[in-house]
Parts: C-alpha cells; structure tokens; sequence
C-alpha cells in the first residue's frame, strides 16, 4: 500500500484523497491516512500532494517508518467514526504545516 507520512501533519491539502479510486483516506484533526487494507497502489495520489507526503511502503524514508503502522491504525480507529474524507477541503497549513509553500 501507499502510506502518508509526516509533510501531511499540519497541512491537509486534501488534493491526494479526491483522486483515489478505492477512497481509502481517512483524517483526523492533524493529517489524512491510506488504510492499507483498502489501498490498491495505483499511485493517483502520488503527484497530487504538493508537499510530496505520500510514499509506496518500500519507499518510506527511514526517519518516517512509524507512518507505516500509524496509517493502519489511524485509518482503522477513524473508520465508521466520520474520518473518511473523499472530497477536497480547505487546506489546514497550520504552524506545524513544515512544508507550507
Ligand atoms: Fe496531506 Fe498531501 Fe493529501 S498534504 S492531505 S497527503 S495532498
């Protein structure tokens, strides 16, 4: 699956989730989440995220594995509690938004 990493927290651009085919994003207050079990690694969100928080599981960076298990339970905490997100909202870029443009 495609995991959601750090450059996410603070931001929500949304833009990754509204593009996924399989609407596996889900989204707390901080940052959204692929649930693994849902995600069919057809990238579409990959290019849509403008601060590149989206990796394939292989190519998590090394700083950022806990997102691997954090996206899993994230999304399965989140589901049938009002966490899915599949269509765009306006951006958070709070404080913590690291890679606010
Ligand atoms: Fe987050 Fe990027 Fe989606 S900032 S909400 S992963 S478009």
């Amino acid at each position: 699956p495609h995991v959601v990493t750090a450059n996410c927290n603070d931001c929500k651009y949304t833009d990754c989730c509204v593009v996924c085919p399989v609407e596996c994003f889900y989204q707390d207050e901080k940052m959204l989440y692929i649930d693994p079990a849902d995600c069919i690694d057809c990238e579409a969100c990959v290019p849509e995220c403008p601060v590149e928080a989206i990796y394939s599981e292989p190519n998590v960076p090394g700083q950022w594995q806990s997102y691997i298990q954090l996206n899993a339970d994230k999304s399965a905490a989140l589901k049938g509690s009002g966490g899915h997100i599949t269509e765009k909202a306006d951006p958070l870029e709070g404080p913590d938004c690291s890679a606010k443009k």
